[in-house]
Order: structure tokens, then sequence, then C-alpha cells
């Protein structure tokens, strides 16, 4: 299912998660973590549950959580509480390593037979360059991490675990660090066959700038990103969206193979294409993943 949009909602506000019920994106991720303090976090968990309870069965919109981290002393308690009928999946922060996943996934299978779920429904998507560990294990992704539904990143906590006093120079632009995360994120992703959700934009105020990021972004390989405001949810969508003339040409590059089925490159409009392009065509069309 898509991940274009991943709209955060911190689970303690029943204001926000009411705004949620309305929002176009295509998962809410209902936050137990970093949007939530530790004197809330037992409320949110009831509401986090009570809302996918409660909503799950009529929205199109998928639900994530995102659990506190494994080392947090919470993580057991959250995921005991929101395996649910209805929950697509779980956000995992501060994630070190693919074995994180294996752990997270174990408990799923217990959790998904408690709660009379068919194994395997509840994915994981791991934020997965938040510890200076995480980034020295980004090769533990392939395709055998069980659960996968894409892979994210994210530059706050990096940069406050390395001990940096900003994740940018004094330009502005990222520092190498975190355009590495952005990068690594994007091949581990790969590597292991999911999509790649690029991290959030954090002036929620800023549409213009948030479709410039968005547009390099996409050019870069990421299929979808996280919203933090519900007015970012619309210009993301689009944004990862292929655009009309995007679909017509990749029709035409998928029947330019098929009108030759057995040449590995053609022509078209005087370019050479082979089967990198094909892959991507049908990428384009949701013909591959
Ligand atoms: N999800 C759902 N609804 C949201 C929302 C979100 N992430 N962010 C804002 N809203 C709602 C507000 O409650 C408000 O609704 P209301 O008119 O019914 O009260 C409306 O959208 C407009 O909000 P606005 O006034 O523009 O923003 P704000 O100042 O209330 O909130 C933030 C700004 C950044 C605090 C808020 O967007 C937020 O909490 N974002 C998510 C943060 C998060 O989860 N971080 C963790 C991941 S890094
Ligand atoms: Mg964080």
């Amino acid at each position: 299912m898509a991940l274009r949009s991943m709209l955060f909602v911190p689970a303690d506000s029943e204001r926000k998660l009411a705004k949620g019920l309305g929002s176009p994106a295509d998962a809410l991720i209902l936050d137990l973590e970093d949007a939530v303090a530790p004197a809330h976090k037992a409320a949110a968990r009831g509401s986090a549950t009570a809302f996918i309870a409660e909503h799950a069965a009529r929205l199109q919109t998928q639900l994530y959580v995102r659990i506190n981290p494994l080392d947090s002393g919470l993580a057991m308690q959250d995921l005991a509480a929101v395996v649910v009928p209805g929950l697509a999946g779980i956000m995992l922060p501060k994630t070190r390593s693919a074995d994180d996943i294996r752990r997270v996934a174990f408990c799923l299978d217990a959790l998904e037979a408690r709660a009379g779920i068919a194994p395997g429904t509840v994915r994981i998507v791991p934020v997965a360059t938040e510890t200076a560990q995480a980034m020295l294990t980004m090769a533990s992704y392939t395709r055998d991490v069980p659960r996968l539904a894409g892979i994210t990143w994210g530059a706050e906590d990096l940069s406050a675990a390395i001990g940096a006093i900003s994740n940018r120079d004094a330009d502005g632009s990222l520092s190498p660090l975190y355009t590495l995360a952005n990068s690594m994120c994007l091949c581990a992703a790969a590597a292991a066959g999911v999509p790649a959700i690029d991290t959030l934009y954090a002036d929620f105020r800023d549409a213009a700038g948030l479709v410039a990021s968005c547009a390099v972004s996409r050019r870069r390989g990421f299929a979808g990103r996280i919203a933090i405001h519900p007015d970012q949810v619309a210009v993301i969508n689009e944004a990862f969206s292929p655009s009309e003339a995007e679909l017509a040409h990749a029709r035409r590059v998928v029947e330019a193979f098929a009108a030759q089925p057995d040449a590995g490159t053609v022509g078209l409009d005087g370019a050479m294409l082979d089967m990198p392009h094909l892959k991507q065509a049908r990428r384009t069309l949701g013909l591959e993943g």
C-alpha cells in the first residue's frame, strides 16, 4: 500500500487525533515518543489504542503507531497495548540495526495471535539513522528483514547523539553526516526492497519550500515523506505522485519494449533505453515496487 505521506499525530492530543481523521494522508503515525511528555505517555498509549479500535475499520488511511525506543523501558508496554485489529504498522524510532526489527517482529508474532490478527499483518517502518551505532549498521537491511514496509531517517536525534551543536553548517545546508544519513536511507531501502520515506520538513508554514524540497527528494529516489502538520499532506501527496507527463512517457517506454520483446535496448525519441529505464517506467506505472 502506498506510503506517500505519513502524518505524525501526537497521541496525547484529542484535538489533533480528531483532525487526523479528515486527513488525506496515506498513513497517520500516532506518536507515543518524542511528541509526548513523560507524564502523558500512559494516557497517549490508551488514546492511540482506542483511536485504532474505533476508527481503523472505516478509514482509508493506514494507522501506524510510533512506539518508544526499545531501550526506553516503555516499548513493550506500548506494543502490548496498541496491537489491536486495525493497526497497520509500528514506526520504530532509534532503531540500531535490523536486529531490532527482528525483535519487534518476534513480539508481534505473539501479539497478533493474542489479538486474533492474521500473522504478518502489522508492518514495521524503522527510523534508521537516529543513533551513531545505527549509521554503522545500515548494511543490515536486506530482503530477509521481516515485516518491513519502508525505511525512514531523521537528522535531529542523530545530531544529539553525536553531540553536534547543529545538524546544519553555517550556510544553512545539511552537514555531511546528515546528507550521508539521507543517502544511506535510500540505499538501505533499495537493498531491502521497500520504499524510502524522507524525513520531515520542519518549517510547516513554508509550502513553497516544501514543494521544492519534495521535488529534490523524489528525484533522489524517495517514494514518500513524513508530515508534521496537516497542511503538508496534500503537497506531499502531489509531489510523490507521478505527473500525467511522467505516466505518458512511462507507458511509451513499456510499449517500446513490448514491441521488441527480444531486444535488451531500444531507441525512443533518439535516446537509448535499456533495462534500468524499463524498470523505472514500470515502477512509475505501479507495475513493480
Ligand atoms: N496532526 C493533526 N492535527 C494537527 C497537527 C498534526 N500533526 N498539527 C496541527 N494540527 C491541528 C491543530 O490542532 C489545529 O486544529 P484546531 O484548529 O482544531 O485546533 C490545526 O491543525 C492548525 O494547527 P496550527 O495552529 O497551524 O498548528 P499548531 O501551532 O497547533 O501546531 C505543531 C504546530 C508543530 C505543534 C503541530 O503541528 C504538531 O504537533 N505536529 C506534530 C509534531 C510531532 O508529532 N512531532 C513528532 C515527530 S518529529
Ligand atoms: Mg526523535
